[in-house]
């Protein structure tokens, strides 16, 4: 290799690296108050807790609070509260979900219910939106505890709705459309408004982030309801397959029934929500997917929320931020690749 390739291929700072360097000092201070709020004098309580918050995960939505409060420019002091309580939030639909999907894998790690069990991940995850909550309220920001406390409300109807169409062979893009908003994309438009919100943003600006944050968390839903059919578990840190086996109802899988012939609808079917469907079957469905170019639609998906994403920025006077938090949606988004 010459010395030109080389320099070519040196590695460069990923749009989340320079997002974790504009953010460290924040986050830091983010990190020790996640940490110090997940004690408790039930042991159990911080072992679970902290088995699952040191397993590490991207962080992506905390940052993205006190992104947008730097955005706005005026300190970050209450947005380091709001931040460790959308990761809180974030952690505790994590344990829920992980009992409610059967998850064997989270984080690369065995999930917390491998370890203690379905009763006490529940809990811990009750445990943990409660903290969310007294850090909010420790701010004494009502408006942006009504945009968290909401956002919670409606991302547990987004998993109750998730679940009452699970194997639901009628669900239309346009439910699936719902669910994904509901239970992932609410809970980064709130993170980014309540940012917003704390570094001073006028009414427009925290519009503009709440919009940012909406269009990147249906991006994100998108790209890792393809990489369940299509991704590394190694990479992703979780199985993939899983979506199929546990029924749920995801984009590749609706298109593929809604486009497929008779016996493709009958293969898929057959493996939909059965627990023990083999990889073979799995891989039939994909094939199926990737004749109906199902999965290859979810991404196209994914990018045109990407790109509604980054145009809720240019709202916003031009800045080194608005410029990070503009790169990091593509970076989000190309993870599938
Ligand atoms: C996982 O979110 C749940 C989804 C919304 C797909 P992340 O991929 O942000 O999980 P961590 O926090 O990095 O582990
Ligand atoms: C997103 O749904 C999870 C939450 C909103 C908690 P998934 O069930 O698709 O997420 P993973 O795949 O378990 O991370
Ligand atoms: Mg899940
Ligand atoms: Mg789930």
């Amino acid at each position: 290799m010459s010395a030109l390739t080389q320099m070519k291929e040196a590695p460069v700072a990923t749009p989340i690296d320079r997002l974790l360097t504009a953010t460290g000092e924040d986050m830091a201070k983010v990190n020790a108050l996640i940490l110090s709020r997940a004690d408790s004098h039930v042991e159990m309580v911080p072992e679970l807790a902290r088995y699952l918050i040191e397993s590490g995960g991207k962080r992506l939505r905390p940052m993205l609070t006190v992104a947008a409060a730097q955005l706005f420019g005026k300190g970050t002091g209450t947005a380091i509260n709001f931040a460790a309580a959308v990761e809180f939030m974030h952690n505790a639909t994590l344990l829920h979900d992980d009992v409610v999907d059967e998850s064997d894998m989270r984080r690369g790690k065995p999930a917390a219910r491998m370890v203690w069990g379905n009763k006490a991940s529940i809990l811990v995850g009750d445990f943990l939106l409660g903290q969310a909550f007294m850090m909010m309220v420790e701010t004494g920001d009502i408006a942006s505890l009504g945009v968290l406390s909401a956002a919670s409300a409606v991302m547990a109807e987004g998993e109750v709705f998730q679940l009452a169409k699970t194997g639901d062979l009628t669900t239309t893009p346009a439910d699936y459309a719902e669910v994904i908003r509901a239970k992932t994309a609410v809970l980064f438009e709130a993170a980014c408004k309540v940012g917003a919100m704390s570094g001073g943003a006028d009414e427009a600006g925290a519009l503009a982030l709440a919009r940012y944050g909406l269009e990147l968390g249906n991006a994100f839903q998108l790209v890792d309801d393809s990489l369940d059919y299509g991704g590394q578990s190694g990479t992703l840190g979780k199985n993939t397959g899983d979506d199929l086996r546990e029924g749920k109802m995801t984009l590749p899988v609706i298109l593929a029934l809604a486009e497929g012939s008779a016996d493709e609808r009958e293969i898929i079917s057959s493996a939909l929500g059965d627990a023990e469907a083999s990889d073979e079957q799995v891989a039939a469905v994909v094939a199926i997917m990737e004749r109906h170019k199902t999965l290859e639609r979810t991404l196209d998906q994914a990018h045109a929320h990407a790109r509604a994403a980054q145009q809720a920025l240019d709202a916003l006077p031009a800045s080194e931020m608005r410029s990070l938090l503009n790169d990091v949606v593509e970076f989000s988004v190309l993870r599938a690749y």
